[in-house]
């Protein structure tokens, strides 16, 4: 039911490169292993040492390895936006972005599109990452499939006709997902490594201490720009975190490398 659905979707997103449905499809199992992760992270306070465990093995500097290529110089981490777009925050923080040149990914709500589609036009030709985080913030665990389904294409078909892009990943909430549903809505899921908990202290300090104070390669962190905190404490974050060489980039790139 949920794929009828998405070719309807598809359909209207002026075709979805064949390519890409191929690299969706194979990458699906890599994905599986990240979304293990996160939900290992979740279950687990103070888990992420599990998860940066798995990544240090396979991402740590090899500094003394001659003829290594790649470039393991630079750091990278991924700032996440979750249920927005906001009317106020969400381009000041976007104005904070592009002055410092980052890109970002934000999870967006369905119910929080209309009236605000300039923002989101402008998150895609700014190059951040949008994502779906369903239509009206459901745990889409505890709904039949059919609901999910409506939950999450109702909110890609907005997101689509505003950017005219596809929507291929998203943010489950509460981190809650079927991977079941993975294959009916050909999403992936993107969960996190470090949550700030900015929706509950929205205290500016407290959220700056402890991203910095906990981050390490290839975090994905886990903000709300529904929040002038955030905003300012997302803004001091990338100050703090540029200077120490780390580099932001949209969470897929953590994800798929
Ligand atoms: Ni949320």
């Amino acid at each position: 039911m949920c794929l009828g659905a998405y070719k309807v979707n598809k359909e209207r997103t002026a075709g979805f490169p064949a390519w890409k449905w191929g690299l969706l499809a194979g990458v699906i199992g890599l994905a599986a292993v990240g979304a293990a992760a996160g939900i290992r992270d979740r279950q687990n306070e103070g888990g992420r040492a599990m998860v940066m465990g798995d990544a240090s093995e396979e991402g740590a500097p090899s500094g003394n390895m001659a003829g290594e290529n790649e470039d393991t110089e630079t750091k990278k981490i991924a700032l996440t936006f979750d249920d927005g777009p906001h009317p106020r925050y969400t381009e000041e923080l976007l104005d904070g972005l592009a002055k410092r040149k980052v890109k970002a990914t934000f999870f967006l709500l369905g119910q929080n599109i209309e009236g605000r589609e300039e923002i989101i036009k402008r998150m895609a030709q700014e190059g951040h990452l949008i994502g779906n985080h369903t239509y009206y913030h459901v745990d889409i665990t505890q709904l039949p499939q059919k609901e999910a389904c409506r939950e999450i294409l109702d909110t890609s078909e907005k997101i689509t006709a505003i950017t005219g892009q596809p929507v291929e990943y998203i943010r489950p909430p509460f981190g809650n997902w079927d991977k079941e549903l993975e294959y009916e809505v050909m999403m992936l899921p993107i969960f996190w490594s470090v949550d700030t908990l900015d929706w509950t202290t929205k205290n500016e300090d407290q959220i700056v201490q402890k991203v910095v104070t906990k981050i390490e390669e290839n975090d994905i962190i886990l903000m709300h720009d529904s929040y002038d905190s955030t905003v300012k404490a997302a803004l001091r974050i990338i100050d703090l975190l540029q200077a120490e060489g780390y580099e932001f980039v949209t969470a897929d790139e953590l994800i798929l490398e």
